[in-house]
């Protein structure tokens, strides 16, 4: 099966990802917060909450783009010690700093370069790592889950949060229509990026989800692999221990 890319078979997902990223931080924001009605939010700090109850000490936030994740996670009081996020958009981590600055809160996160597959820390550092809507953004999924249960200590636990599709009538039907035919129209015109929101409905639908994604997550070495589907599956939070 051909890899859904946002632009051109021509050239490496990575490489396209962070410029699509690049292209639409300016209303990444906007639009999340927008077309989910805010619901991202409450779906971000129930995944938080999945984490606190592990009582992290260092938690690590990949595919952190503009910092959401890892500013609720502050706000929630996640940890003590700083968050790191990391992001391979600079375009993203612009965003996320100026955030980070308007609330002053440069010593309790910090937004680093860095790809999930080659993560720029060494092996056992983090007691948490948290990933929302980034995993299926990689370039290679294996390779990105392999590297995030290196830099996780033994018993260390990995929270991701991803699109999955629902299953039923009527939230499969209507899913479908809101993400394929209204989010590329209205996507399209805000972020002036043609492909952003028509390649967003294209990767979910070819991502892996459910048991599928569990099994995946047992073959990079996870164990206890458990998810929780929110709002009728148009999300699934996946708990794993290293
Ligand atoms: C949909 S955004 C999610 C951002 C943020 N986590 C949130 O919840 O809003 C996906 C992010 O994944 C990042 N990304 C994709 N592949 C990556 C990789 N290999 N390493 C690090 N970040 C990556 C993109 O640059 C983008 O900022």
């Amino acid at each position: 099966m051909k890899p859904v890319v946002p632009y051109t078979e021509e050239r490496g997902k990575k490489e396209q990802v962070a410029e699509m990223f690049n292209n639409i931080a300016h209303s990444y924001d906007f639009l999340n917060h927008f077309f989910s009605l805010g619901i991202d939010k409450i779906w971000r700090r129930k995944a938080i909450r999945m984490l606190r109850e592990e009582q992290p000490k260092r938690v690590l936030d990949v595919a952190t783009g503009t910092g959401d994740f890892a500013l609720e996670a502050v706000r929630m009081n996640l940890v003590s010690e700083k968050i790191i996020g990391v992001d391979i958009s600079e375009g993203m981590l612009a965003k996320g700093r100026e955030k980070i600055a308007q609330k002053g809160w440069e010593q309790k996160v910090e937004l680093r370069l860095g790809d999930s597959e080659q993560l720029p820390f060494d092996d056992h550092v983090f007691d948490g790592v948290m990933v929302a809507f980034g995993v299926r953004n990689f370039q290679d999924l294996k390779k990105g889950l392999t590297d995030m249960h290196r830099v996780l200590r033994k018993d260390g636990t990995l929270i991701v949060l991803e699109f999955s599709k629902p299953k039923k009538f009527p939230m499969k039907q209507l899913f479908g229509f809101y993400f394929q035919g209204v989010m590329p129209a209205i996507g399209r015109i805000v972020s002036k990026d043609r492909r952003a929101y028509e390649y967003l409905p294209e990767s979910v639908k070819v991502h892996p989800e459910g048991e599928a994604f569990l099994q995946i997550l047992q073959e990079c070495g996870y164990h206890n692999c458990t998810r929780r589907p929110l709002a009728g599956g148009i999300a699934t939070i996946y708990k794993a221990k290293k």
